[in-house]
């Protein structure tokens, strides 16, 4: 089957701002400008509250920039569409659906569910969810749990998969198995990828593009391109300079701000 989802992102000029409990405007994230290829595997790094959250809920379609423009293959981004996918830390299932039916959701309220029945299947299959189709969210550890979200995402056939921090609350060793599942679901699906981390290892690990962002308002500080079509290893030979390199900038961005050393 011809796959044509493309999924290339570019930002404009994204100014975003908010208005606090005082009531002042401050800005959450300022002059956002780059471009994304389809396909690419971007991570997005930088001290709490720089605005990550912002960003990708503006990709979604759940927030608007106050200034500047998203756009999604050369068309303005405008709400939401089952074409941009957001996964959260916490899976978020309807917990009186099973996890078929919790998968399934986005296609029945698309009224597309009839034809893509099977897809449902084939994505349970792809995550190792096969047998448990019948289970309800109480039934299912944190890190099945996040799966079945994942697939809740990925069925609909995004562009752009959007991940806010998704494993960081699971145990490391199935945090890396998630990441492994993630890559390879890249990597097949052919998906563009915005992973929003904490975890520089788990950025250096899996992205092809690394964006650090300084703290409150988020700016792009550095753009790290790692060498794409890598074999990935956590013993990548760069792996610990590369570490380095990031957590320098991060702290760097925090010398002024104490709240900036939270990353
Ligand atoms: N709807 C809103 N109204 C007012 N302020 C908001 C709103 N959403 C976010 N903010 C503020 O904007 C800033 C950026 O928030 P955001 O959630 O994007 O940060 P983040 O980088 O995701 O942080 P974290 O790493 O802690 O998740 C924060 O100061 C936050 O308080
Ligand atoms: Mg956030």
């Amino acid at each position: 089957m011809v796959d044509e989802r493309k999924g290339a992102l570019s930002f404009r000029n994204i100014h975003k701002e908010f208005i606090d409990n005082d009531g002042n405007k401050f800005v959450a994230l300022d002059n956002f400008s780059m471009d994304i290829q389809p396909g690419s595997f971007v991570s997005l790094i930088g001290p709490s509250g720089c605005g990550k959250s912002t960003l990708l809920r503006m990709i979604a379609g759940l927030d608007t920039p106050t200034n500047g423009e998203i756009l999604l293959d050369d068309e303005k981004i405008d709400g939401t569409n089952h074409e941009r996918g957001l996964v959260f830390q916490q899976a978020n299932l309807f917990p009186w659906l099973n996890v078929r039916e919790n998968v399934a959701t986005g296609l029945v309220a698309r009224k597309v569910y009839k034809e893509n029945k099977d897809e449902v299947d084939k994505y349970i299959k792809l995550v190792g969810l096969s047998g448990f189709e019948k289970s309800y969210p109480h039934q299912l550890s944190g890190g099945m749990a996040q799966r079945v979200s994942l697939v809740r995402v990925l069925v609909n056939k995004p562009k752009v998969l959007l991940l806010d921090e998704p494993l960081g609350a699971l145990d490391a060793f199935t945090r890396m198995n998630m990441q492994d599942e993630i890559l390879k679901i890249w990597r097949e699906q052919k998906v563009t990828v915005i992973l929003v981390t904490h975890d520089v290892d788990e950025a250096v690990y899996m992205s092809d593009t690394i964006v650090i962002l300084s703290s409150r308002p988020g700016r792009i500080q550095e753009v790290i391109k790692l060498r794409q079509n890598r074999t990935r290893s956590r013993n990548y030979p760069d792996f610990v300079d590369l570490r380095t390199r990031i957590l320098e900038k991060l702290n760097f961005a925090s010398t002024e701000d104490t709240a900036g050393y939270y990353i």
